[in-house]
């Protein structure tokens, strides 16, 4: 959940008149279910796609259709519209209404209030793939690029048209991330951040495997939230069910020793890396090729201990900022401690996983930042994604200590 970032917030909902339409109706229910308070502009193309009242239904508020109706312009003002807006999406954005936009055509209602709003204004154009290729929606979208608007990348796959490929509206969940984005700061700008995410496995024989219980949520979030704000984000994760988010480079693994040889690769080229992984301890010292028949008596498995990933990329020497997690039952502190020297890190987030609300699987998390000098800091039970953005806050300044520490030692 966005809470964090929506609540309170005035977004407009630009619709067009596109089959994609319909996607902008989920859109408006998940950015009021995150606390947004939400208008709804619809083009007159729009609305031979989807009727106003299901948009007024779903965002509470008046939709506004026409800046030449009397009624309504005293009812809703554009110009007041534009000014308390915090951010504008269009979505889906037509051919027509992209052309409009980059050269500052304001002949309706949506194209007016963006022209006078100072708010950021998210595009994502959604057409035929051929519509999408022609040069001159090319160079339009370039041209809005250049402007400073925000262009949500369309998806690939089925179109509306019957067609397959390039031209597909994100889905709503997506354009939502799109949206926090431009409400949030772009601090993370020019940096790369890697990402470590859930369980690894750890075969015994083709069929069975040692495993743990993350889902890859804590890790997801932190990723998803680097990338709103700015970051080139690499994402390494063992198995998960959860959907690759948008826009980051995606590495899935099995294996402890399949997530060592892929954060290593990596590493080099990172500002910043944070381990969120459930990095399993153990593995079986010999799996079996085939699988192992069950015999009626006890099996015993030798495990040996699988690399520390951590503790192999910790140590004075390193260039990026090194983040880990703990996962401990009790003495969270103490343990934390003890983890952030052994590994030699900057941090450790640690969490009790025995809590309920905290750790495995579950949508919130209860952590304790330990930091080298400072006293550990526990936070209350807050939802992970709005944990992922407190660790980048402290991330973005641990980026800016090295940083100036760096240019000191240079003008030495
Ligand atoms: O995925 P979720 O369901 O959202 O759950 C989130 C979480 C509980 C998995 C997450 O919040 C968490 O605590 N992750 C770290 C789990 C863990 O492996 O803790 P640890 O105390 O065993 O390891 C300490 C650190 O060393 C971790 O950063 C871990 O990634 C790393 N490690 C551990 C073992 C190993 N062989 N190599 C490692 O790099």
């Amino acid at each position: 959940m966005l809470q964090h970032v929506f609540k309170g917030k005035n977004i407009i909902v630009g619709v067009s008149g596109g089959i994609a339409a319909y996607k902008a109706a989920e859109l408006v229910r998940l950015l009021v279910k995150q606390e947004a308070s939400v208008r709804v502009i619809m083009t007159a193309g729009a609305r031979n796609f989807v009727g106003e009242l299901t948009f007024q239904a779903l965002s509470g508020n008046p939709v506004g259709t026409s800046v030449f109706d009397l009624a309504e312009e005293a009812r809703i003002g554009h110009i007041g519209l534009a000014e308390r807006a915090d951010a504008v999406v269009v979505a889906p954005a037509t051919a027509n209404i992209i052309a409009k936009l980059a050269v500052g055509i304001a002949d309706d209602l949506l194209t007016t209030v963006i022209a006078a709003t100072r708010a950021p204004v998210c595009v994502a154009p959604a057409m035929n793939v051929h519509m999408l290729e022609d040069r001159r929606v090319e160079a339009n979208v370039r041209r809005l690029r250049e402007l400073g608007f925000r262009v949500i990348e369309p998806a690939e796959g089925d179109l509306a048209c019957g067609y397959e490929g390039r031209g597909r509206l994100p889905e709503p969940v997506e354009l939502v991330e799109e949206v926090a984005g431009a409400l949030q700061p772009d601090d993370l700008a020019a940096k790369r951040i890697l990402v470590t995410a859930g369980p690894t496995w750890e075969a015994l024989d083709p069929v069975r495997y040692i495993a743990n219980r993350s889902s890859g949520k804590m890790g997801f979030a932190i990723a998803r939230a680097a990338r709103r704000r700015g970051a080139e984000v690499d994402l390494v994760s063992g198995p998960t069910t959860l959907p690759v988010p948008r826009g980051v480079n995606f590495t899935r693994v099995l294996s402890a020793e399949e997530m060592r040889r892929a954060v290593l690769a990596s590493a080099p080229r990172a500002n910043a890396i944070i381990m969120a992984a459930a990095v399993g301890d153990f593995r079986v010292a010999k799996p079996r090729t085939t699988k192992i028949r069950r015999i009626g008596s006890a099996l015993s498995l030798r495990l040996e201990p699988n690399p520390d990933i951590l503790g192999e990329l910790g140590g004075a020497h390193r260039s990026s900022v090194l983040i880990g997690f703990a996962a401990e039952t009790g003495s969270v502190d103490e343990r934390a401690k003890e983890k952030l020297e052994r590994k030699g890190v900057d941090m450790i987030v640690a969490n009790d996983v025995s809590q309920p609300g905290a750790g495995f699987d579950s949508d919130t998390n209860i952590v304790t930042i330990v930091e080298r000098g400072a006293k550990p800091q526990r936070l209350p039970k807050k939802d992970k994604d709005e944990i992922a953005d407190i660790l980048l806050d402290r991330l973005v300044r641990l980026l800016d200590v090295r940083e100036a520490t760096r240019s000191g030692r240079r003008s030495r």
